[in-house]
């Protein structure tokens, strides 16, 4: 579908995106590529990437692709220096890394919640907290008229109720949301940073989707919930333009829903 914003909306900013060589973080990287940014990339497998980058490139986009786990401090600091060396500035994170799996609550392992929590929620923070230095108003290689840089966080819905085996995945984007608002507070107040996230409902062709929500569950799924309806990679990466560019320019602490409304849904009697 072609875009509402104006080919030129992000020209010139650095977009720093984890989990961006699959599913929602790849259209996020393309469509801020298409919007003119330059993109970097970060992820923990190669060969995705590899490809990853390849398809922005055939894009004429500019992008590098950088190996990291997003829960390793280490791994979080060298990407975020990486992409300072290689662009000069960076001008918005987007925390799109998550970890997922359907798991009954009495047979998950404490160490799976663990890991759930330590990719999405600790390696949202250490993202944030490594590429601050670059974000801040008057950052080195930032124009000092433009003010502080922007943070997207990847969340989701399921928290705001209950959702079944998912209790890992609930608590994390419980934590990431409050990250989004403790570091809008803090960040916007003394660095001009905004921090936002975005809750999407179900999009079709991510591996979110082919993981958690299996073909016979989708089918009943809509027996139950009248607004359940799939949406598109495209709706989410079109909300993180809006909320990066301009357009968002008032606009931080706020955890977007793109679920065409599907968190409020309830059978009819
Ligand atoms: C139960 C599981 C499990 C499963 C892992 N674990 N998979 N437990 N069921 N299917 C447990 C392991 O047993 C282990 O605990 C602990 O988790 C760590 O597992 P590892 O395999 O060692 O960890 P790691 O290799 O780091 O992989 C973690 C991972 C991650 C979470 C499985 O690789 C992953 O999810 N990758 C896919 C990324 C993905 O699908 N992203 C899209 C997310 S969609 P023990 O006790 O045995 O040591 C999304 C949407 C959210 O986030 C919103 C939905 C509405």
């Amino acid at each position: 579908m072609e875009s509402p914003f104006k080919p030129d909306v992000v020209r010139g900013q650095v977009a720093l995106i984890t989990g961006g060589g699959s599913g929602i973080g790849f259209e996020i990287s393309s469509q801020f590529g298409k919007h003119g940014a330059s993109i970097a990339i970060m992820g923990r497998r190669k060969q995705v990437l590899d490809d990853a980058v390849s398809a922005l490139r055939s894009l004429g986009i500019q992008a590098i692709g950088l190996e990291g786990d997003v829960r390793k401090q280490e791994d979080a600091r060298r990407v975020v220096e990486a992409t300072f060396q290689h662009f000069g500035k960076i001008d918005i994170l987007v925390n799109a890394a998550a970890g997922n799996f359907l798991a009954a609550a009495e047979d998950l392992s404490p160490n799976g919640f663990r890991t759930v929590l330590d990719i999405d929620a600790v390696g949202t923070f250490n993202m944030c907290h490594a590429a601050l230095k670059y974000l801040k108003k008057g950052a080195p290689g930032r124009d000092s008229s433009s003010g502080g840089g922007s943070i997207i966080n990847i969340s989701a819905t399921l928290h705001y109720t209950a959702s079944w085996y998912q209790i890992h995945v609930s608590a994390a984007k419980a934590a990431v949301d409050a990250t989004t608002r403790n570091l809008a507070l803090e960040w916007g107040t003394d660095y001009d940073i905004r921090v936002n996230g975005i809750a999407p409902g179900p999009i079709g062709g991510t591996p979110g989707m082919s993981k958690l929500v299996p073909e016979e569950i989708e089918n009943k799924t809509r027996e139950y919930m009248p607004l359940y309806k799939v949406g598109e990679k495209w709706d989410i990466a079109m909300a993180a333009l809006y909320l990066s560019c301009d357009s968002g320019k008032y606009v931080s602490g706020l955890t977007m829903v793109v679920d065409g409304g599907l968190w409020l849904s309830k059978p009819r009697h």
